[in-house]
């Protein structure tokens, strides 16, 4: 009979939080800048190492306007926090490096044509663009995110192939940090262990971020895989908010609380407070009118020994 080694697992992990990103970009009414703030502010007192802060897009997110008074009001307040911004272009790029973003989270696609819905570029132009950000980072650091790197919303399953193409590309440019985004949510373990291995295969070092959407409930599955395959950085969204306005059919993000509880459960350490991200769970649906897309946020605290005011029991 087969048997699973736990003990194999990394001791520890690091969890991103997104929301203020993923999450506020598909919230369809405008959310005040002065929420935004108030939700990062406690985010920031909640053990995160890096907060996906905004994003630095065109105006067809109207939602991310006010991405340069976001970011500066963060980096004045929580300069220790590596605060990250998603950029699709060299403008982008510019506009977040004039706010003082410490990373520049750069997204393309996998495929073709969801390159194209979300950022009206070919992935050779994107990755063309790409070098061009490398070049003008100055001090800062660059991330790339292959989004639909499993599945697309147009082209179904997506070669592993078209994910290490990019790959190999970010590296030459001098990028060892990555994501591999689950932009739809219908990745399963199958899938994710064909494409994640491939990857650690071919390019053993390097930080590597999993970022999963619960489309079809397989995240938490999705997660197992990878940390059994050595896997130690994933994203979350608090409340489990997120989607890409350029996905259609796509559900939230994996939510931090569900991601924290169950890699603590693991034993995997992630310096996360899980009451503080469960007590700012509970307060966005009324700040931002979106229902909490969360097993732990909506399940019960005290069997987590946590209690209603969000404190340890
Ligand atoms: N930030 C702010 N404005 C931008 C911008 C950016 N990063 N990139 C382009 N623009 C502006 C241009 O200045 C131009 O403005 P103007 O009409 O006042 O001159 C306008 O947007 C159109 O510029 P263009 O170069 O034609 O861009 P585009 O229309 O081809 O759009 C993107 C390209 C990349 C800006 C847009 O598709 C985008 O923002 N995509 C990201 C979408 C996203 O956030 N997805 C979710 C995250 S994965
Ligand atoms: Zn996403």
């Amino acid at each position: 009979m087969g048997s699973l080694d736990f003990s194999s697992l990394p001791k520890q992990a690091e969890v991103i939080e997104v929301c203020p990103r993923d999450g506020f970009q598909n919230v369809q009414v405008p959310i005040p800048t002065s929420e935004k703030i108030a939700i990062l502010d406690a985010l920031a007192e909640a053990g995160f190492k890096t907060i996906e802060v905004t994003s630095f897009v065109g105006p067809a997110v109207p939602q991310m306007a006010d991405a340069a008074e976001v970011m500066r009001d963060f980096k004045r307040k929580h300069g220790a926090i590596e605060a990250m911004a998603l950029v699709p272009n060299v403008k982008g790029a510019e506009n977040a490096l004039s706010a003082g973003a410490d990373t520049l989270n750069f997204v393309l696609s996998a495929s073709e044509s969801h390159n194209r819905e979300n950022t009206r570029r070919t992935v050779e132009e994107s990755l063309s663009e790409l070098a061009e950000v490398c070049r003008i980072k100055g001090e800062k650091k660059v991330h790339v995110s292959v989004a639909t790197a499993f599945y697309c919303p147009f082209e179904g399953e997506i070669a592993k192939e078209a994910v290490l193409k990019i790959i190999e590309r970010a590296l030459c440019l001098g990028c060892g940090s990555l994501s591999i985004s689950d932009t739809t949510g219908t990745a399963h373990p199958v899938k994710v262990h064909d494409t994640l291995s491939a990857v650690r295969r071919e390019y053993p070092r390097g930080r590597v971020v999993l970022h999963l959407h619960d489309t079809h409930g397989m995240a938490l599955a999705n997660t197992l895989t990878a940390l059994f395959l050595g896997y130690d950085a994933f994203d979350g969204a608090v409340g489990g908010l997120g989607g890409c306005p350029f996905a259609p059919g796509a559900a939230g993000n994996v939510s931090t609380e569900d991601l924290v509880n169950f890699l603590e459960r693991l034993g995997v350490k992630t310096g996360v407070d899980l009451p503080k991200v469960l007590a700012i769970a509970r307060g966005i649906p009324a700040r931002l009118g979106v229902p909490l897309c969360s097993h732990c946020g909506q399940g019960s605290w005290t069997l987590l020994n946590i209690n209603e005011s969000g404190d340890k029991a």
